[in-house]
């Protein structure tokens, strides 16, 4: 999907109504929604409006006065953009009169611009000089000799944009942007008339305002004003290809615009389903870690660690890769090898990892970094309602009356998404939010969460339940819907058993540190829609939003099925604006977990011990597959510490850093004889690997990803692969040299191949994405041809729905007088995930290390002072960060991120997991903190070892890069 033309802009949203209206704009008959303007009617009808101050992603304002029209039988002429059509009306868009009043609107905002068109960035590509060229514009009456702005100071402090004040007409656009689309309110039209200025926060450069940099602002400015410093770089692109952010689970869709296979801007994508043209600084601007010098580029084999790498040919290190994995094999026996997938890497590519290795290896060894964190969403939400993904669209928060937000920081991490659920508590939907920090959206502008359920980490359980037992107790049951729609049986046990005396509020409160009568009233408010638990005229929308802070736990699968039964109980399942919807950390963590990623599953979520299914499996590979489930990561590690599993594919993921007990994986790689990393940096896991295998950004190949709304989205290829081959291309080699013949020629035969294998993705093919920008599984014959938007509709996929008991267990990780304090970690939104990406970005302007929060008290307590470095320690292991005293967190909790291998976050983490998924309990870990002065031990070694890592890698380099300079 390549365009070169720019997007249709209507002027102003449409209105989503059935109701239409019939008008006639300049004499042709014209039939739109009710609602809609006269400026969108026009537009819509094939008739051009003059406009400068409107835009179709934000209401109306009527500023510019240049979309004026006639209106028969009204005096005037009303701006279009803010006049709603009505039955029978006349107007007119074009007369004399018009086209004068027009033009004398443009003579005022030339006659205060700098006119240095052929040298601007947006020449080609901006509003005013296409305004300027529609009015028929040549010479301005006034002058250019007045009062003007054109030596207005730059603020050229954000690292992606400028803002030029001398090219700005005050439209406010950006001040709308900021507010209507992103929800951070940090711009302001400041002073009076010809003085009016946009200003950021109390009128400071940006980068030291509120602003959170996702571009809205730039995107709708329609002069040169705010601007990207890329495309002021590059020049105007001459033309784009639509694909899909590489960074989170919302999915965003954008325009990659290219300069030859120069990325000059990556531009929201207006049809993008997931972020209807909106964006976050990380995909919008965050892209430059694709062309970044750290970038390998050319295989790389050695024999030990402790070797200098040596470069080499695809051919020697895709044959030695393979005969490695034999040799291993052959002295160790079939099952002693097996490979991770990642969820950054696409649908197809990820199906081609599991498939080598139940393939070509024999064995399901196989696993992802998806059971780092959202395998408890897969198990509970498949065990209570048949399938293991949420149930709505992103869109369909527009119509919750009520949200719950539980162990997730939507702004930091999903931060599109955050912006879609804010413009709806803006307009009056009701928020609780449970979680252990005072988390942004808990007091944002313009928003005040209803409830803040500050709990200890670790009783998400005990919460659940307790509010299950208000229901239960007070009358607050959705009877006719459970009747219905869901098992009897469990949902009597489940009644009787959460309606004990024990599991009531004022019971649990001890626990949980919240207080019973906020808890009480969050149930009431999410189960009636008002917090004394009064029930309304018609049923509330009330919609569960989740993260990380639910799955992480020795509980979180337990959690998961606490949300679904409560759920379920109220009826808030099965239609818009309500449902059960996990938030997914990175972009294909959905997609990683439906290809069949895990040791026990084929994709589509069909265990490998099903006879029937694997027997399709093996007739279409034809192999014979193993029915045994194979080694999930965790058990990987103890049998290669054990000696019986020495050789690892590991594809985009960094084991070392984001999986708990840091030094217990380095043990259990170092133990390895075999180590392939495919990676596109040489990142902390490849500092133990034998072989590198240059891998492939998002940038560099096609396939498709699947974000948290099911929803799949095709990447595109916009450059080639600076090692040579896209990941897909590396894996069917290294197949190919295992003996086990793989000859696709495009990934969208692989995804011929999925669909062919796997029933709910039996409608899915490319040709159908790139129809319709994107389906979602379910999509086959038995959906809409763009698959399922909304879940359970009518009835739960696994038939009845089904409750399960959720017994409240206290965690392992338990404080004690040698570890007092509970640490928990989160997100940051300028970095992602293990921050190989966005530690190579200017992002690190907002975040360059990784700290520890704790609360003033505690901090008094131990003598901290804010900004000193302390040591957190815990039975796992120790690490030494610098602290930021806050109340956003509570007393006797401490919080940090994980974006930097330095920091260690994942030294203190334990091997305590989910009962279920062996899901890392990574939101409790009980520490001590105290002042320091010195780096751990732990970080001593890592600095001593990573600079050897670099030194080793130089020597590899080094031969290149003279033979590069000679060759200059
Ligand atoms: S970049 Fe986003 S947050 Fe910053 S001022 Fe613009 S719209 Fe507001
Ligand atoms: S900066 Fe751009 S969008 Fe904002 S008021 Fe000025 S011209 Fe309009
Ligand atoms: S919200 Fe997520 S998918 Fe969208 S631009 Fe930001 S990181 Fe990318
Ligand atoms: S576009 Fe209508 S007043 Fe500016």
């Amino acid at each position: 999907m390549t365009s070169s033309a720019q997007e249709m802009d209507y002027g102003t949203p449409a209105r989503a109504t059935a109701r239409e209206v019939t008008l006639e704009i300049d004499g042709r008959s014209v039939t739109v929604a009710a609602g809609e303007s006269v400026m969108r009617a026009a537009i819509e009808a094939g008739v051009q409006v003059p406009k400068l101050c409107a835009t179709d992603s934000l209401e109306p304002f009527g500023s510019c006065r240049l979309c004026l029209v006639e209106i028969e039988g009204r005096k005037g002429y009303p701006a279009s953009c803010t006049t709603p059509v009505e039955p029978g009306m006349k107007v007119r868009t074009h007369s004399p009169r018009l086209h004068q009043l027009r033009k004398g609107v443009m003579e005022l905002y030339i006659s205060d611009h700098p006119l240095d068109c052929l040298t601007c960035g947006a020449n080609g590509n901006c509003e005013l000089q296409d305004m300027a060229g529609a009015t028929g514009l040549r010479n301005v009456r006034y002058g250019f000799d007045g009062a003007n702005h054109l030596q207005d100071a730059k603020d050229e402090s954000n690292p992606y944009f400028t803002y030029d004040p001398s090219k700005c007409i005050v439209c406010s656009r950006c001040v709308r942007a900021c507010e209507e689309t992103q929800g951070t309110f940090a711009l302001t039209i400041d002073g009076r008339g010809f003085d009016s200025r946009v200003a950021a926060g109390q009128n400071e450069d940006f980068m030291d305002s509120e602003c959170v940099s996702c571009g809205a602002c730039v995107q709708a400015c329609p002069t040169a004003t705010l601007q990207e410093k890329s495309l002021i770089e590059l020049g105007q692109p001459s033309h784009s290809v639509v694909t899909t952010c590489a960074y989170c689970g919302v999915g965003c869709g954008f325009k990659a615009e290219m300069k030859g296979s120069e990325v000059v801007r990556m531009v929201p994508w207006k049809d993008g389903k997931a972020n209807d043209g909106h964006s976050c600084v990380k995909g919008r601007f965050a892209w430059g870690y694709a062309t970044h010098p750290d970038r390998i580029t050319r295989p790389m084999i050695r024999a030990k660690i402790t070797d200098p790498w040596r470069e080499v040919s695809w051919e020697e290190a895709i044959g030695h890769a393979a005969s490695e994995f034999r040799r291993i094999q052959a002295k160790y026996g079939r099952d002693a090898v097996g490979g991770i997938t990642s969820s950054r890497c696409t649908n197809e590519e990820t199906y081609l990892v599991q498939k080598l290795i139940r393939a070509a290896f024999g064995n399901n060894n196989v696993d992802t970094c998806a059971r780092v964190c959202h395998s408890p969403t897969g198990y509970g939400l498949g065990q209570t309602l048949g399938t293991s993904a949420g149930t709505q669209t992103f869109k369909s928060v527009e119509e919750s009356d009520v949200i719950m937000v539980i162990g997730a920081n939507p702004g930091a991490a999903h931060p599109v998404f955050a912006s879609r659920m804010k413009k709806r508590l803006r307009e009056g939907a009701k928020l609780i939010v449970i979680d252990p920090r005072q988390i942004d959206l808990v007091k944002s502008p313009h928003i005040r969460a209803d409830f803040h359920l500050q709990l200890r980490p670790g009783t998400n359980v005990a919460v659940i339940t307790a509010m299950a037992h208000v229901v239960v107790t007070e009358g607050l049951l959705a009877d006719a819907y459970i009747a219905e729609r869901c098992e009897d049986a469990s949902f009597q046990a489940w009644k009787a058993f959460v309606a004990r005396p024990e599991n009531s509020p004022e019971a649990t409160e001890r626990v949980s540190g919240v207080p019973a009568e906020l808890l009480r009233g969050a149930a009431r408010l999410y189960a009636t829609g008002s917090a004394d638990g009064r029930r309304g005229e018609r049923p509330v929308n009330a919609a569960i939003y989740y993260g990380l802070g639910v799955t992480e736990h020795a509980q979180g699968s337990t959690m998961v099925m606490g949300i679904a039964n409560l759920a379920m109980a109220t009826g808030n399942v099965g239609r818009e604006g309500v449902g059960v919807n996990p938030l997914r950390g990175q972009n294909n963590v959905q997609g990683s977990c439906d290809m069949g990623s895990f040791p026990h599953e084929l994709p589509g979520y069909r265990h490998i011990g099903d006879a029937a299914v694997r027997g399709r499996f093996e007739a279409a590979w034809g192999v014979a597959l193993q029915a045994e489930p194979g080694l999930r990561i965790p058990n990987m590690f103890e049998a290669a510490l054990d000696g019986s599993f020495m050789g690892l594919y590991c594809e985009g993921e960094d084991i070392v850093q984001s999986d708990p007990d840091t030094q217990h994986v380095a043990a259990a790689l170092s133990a390895m004889e075999c180590i392939v990393v495919q990676d596109i940096f040489l990142n902390e896991t490849a500092k133990y690997a034998h072989v590198f295998l240059p891998g492939s950004s998002f940038l560099e190949k096609d396939g498709t990803f699947t974000n948290a709304e099911r929803r799949i989205s095709r990447v595109r290829q916009v450059m080639a692969p600076l090692g040579g081959y896209a990941d897909w291309e590396v894996t069917q080699l290294l197949s190919n040299a295992l003996g086990y013949p793989m000859n696709y020629r495009h990934p969208g035969e692989i995804m011929d191949e999925i669909a062919a294998l796997t029933p709910t993705f039996a409608g899915v093919s490319y040709e159908k994405i790139d129809r319709l920008g994107s389906v979602q599984w379910p999509c086959n014959e038995g959906t809409d041809e763009g698959g399922t938007a909304t879940m359970h509709i009518g009835g739960f996929v696994r038939g009845k729905g089904r409750f399960f008991v959720t017994q409240y267990v206290e965690s392992d990780e338990k404080v004690t007088p040698r570890y007092p304090l509970l640490l928990t970690t989160g997100r940051i939104l300028s970095q992602y995930n293990v921050g190989a990406q966005t530690r190579r970005t200017p992002n690190n302007r907002w975040h360059n290390e990784d700290r520890l929060e704790i609360h003033p008290v505690d901090a008094e307590d131990r003598g901290i002072v804010h900004d000193q470095w302390v040591a957190v320690r815990s039975r796992a292991g120790e690490t030494v960060l610098r602290a930021t005293i806050t109340e956003r967190i509570q007393p006797g909790v401490v919080y940090t991120t994980f974006h930097f291998p330095e920091s260690g976050a994942n030294v203190i983490t334990t091997d305590s997991s989910d009962w279920a998924t062996n899901c890392p309990e990574y939101k409790v870990t009980a520490v001590q903190v105290m002042p320091v002065s010195q780096p751990s031990r732990w970080q001593q070694e890592f600095q001593r070892f990573h600079a050897e890592q670099l030194g080793l890698l130089n020597a590899a380099r080094a031969p290149q890069e003279a033979a590069a300079v000679m060759g200059k």
